[in-house]
């Protein structure tokens, strides 16, 4: 077990990379053809691939990251947004937030937040700049991500600051009530602030397909929950969506062709007014 010690985040989050079972953040960077993965990850993947096609889950991730990447460039440039919280970053590659938001303000303010311990551990090294941070910590108990000092030292709830949750609510079951979660940190942005988020979507998956994912997840460190639109739409409650709404993310402000098309996800930023 590695270990790191840790000045922030939640102390009851574990502090030890769990190679025992596979994690959603090595299981993705897996997908997205990074190195920071376990042969426990990648045994997982292969249920995946074997369950859904290695083809379709590889253009997910892709997809999925590309649209994470145009709608920070979205909110940077075009709705002059300088925070960013990036609730379940995962793994540092390649565009993180931090870089895309910088391009557009070098003093752009960004703080990670993951559950999963190795996510600071490999992060510290490449995120090493005094406006961006990593907190390790649980989303399903918001108030220790909110009140953490490290991020209060670094972000102003009293400025718009853009929430990103992409690709992680369908790691958060109904009994953790996604609702309650998300509105914890609409009450601390000021208006002017953003939501982003991004889903896996049961709507229009083939029974095999959602059976795959669920098969493939099955013995991750958080558990799959596949929802349908109108439940993700319900996330986006409290905020306008801005145009084009909730759609798949390949749909979303495309800014050129490279992003792969899958039916699997939806994804869609809203406002704060
Ligand atoms: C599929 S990755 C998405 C990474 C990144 N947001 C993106 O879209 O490129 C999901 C991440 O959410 C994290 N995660 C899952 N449950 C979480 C929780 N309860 N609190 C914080 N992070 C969580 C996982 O550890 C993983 O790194």
């Amino acid at each position: 077990m590695e270990r790191e010690p840790r000045p922030g985040g939640d102390p009851a989050v574990r502090t030890e990379v769990p190679l025992g079972k596979p994690t959603a953040a090595r299981m993705y960077d897996e997908a997205l053809g990074g190195k920071d993965h376990y042969a426990v990850d990648r045994a997982a993947n292969s249920r995946l691939y074997e369950a859904i096609g290695e083809r379709r889950v590889r253009d997910t991730a892709m997809e999925n990251r590309r649209f994470l990447g145009r709608a920070v460039e979205y909110l940077a440039r075009e709705c002059g947004v300088r925070q960013f919280l990036d609730v379940g970053s995962g793994l540092p590659t390649v565009r993180n937030t931090h870089q895309i938001a910088k391009e557009a303000d070098p003093h752009a303010r960004v703080v990670y937040v993951d559950i999963d311990p190795i996510v600071a551990v490999h992060g510290r090294a490449l995120l090493a700049d005094d406006n961006t941070r990593i907190v390790t910590a649980d989303m399903r108990r918001p108030e220790t991500i909110l009140d953490d000092p490290e991020l209060n030292g670094l972000l102003d709830f009293d400025e718009p600051v853009a929430v990103l949750f992409v690709a992680v609510f369908h790691f958060i079951t109904e009994e953790d009530d996604p609702a309650r979660i998300v509105g914890e940190f609409r009450k601390r942005q000021a208006p002017g602030s953003y939501v982003a988020i991004s889903h896996l979507c049961a709507d229009g998956m083939s029974e095999p397909e959602r059976q795959g994912w669920y098969a493939g997840f099955s013995g991750a460190t958080v558990p799959l929950v596949l929802r349908t639109e109108p439940e993700i739409e319900r996330l986006f409650d409290g905020y306008e969506l801005v145009e084009p709404g909730l759609v798949r993310p390949w749909r979303w402000r495309p800014s050129d062709d490279l992003s792969p098309r899958t039916d699997s996800l939806l994804g869609g930023v809203g406002r704060l007014d």
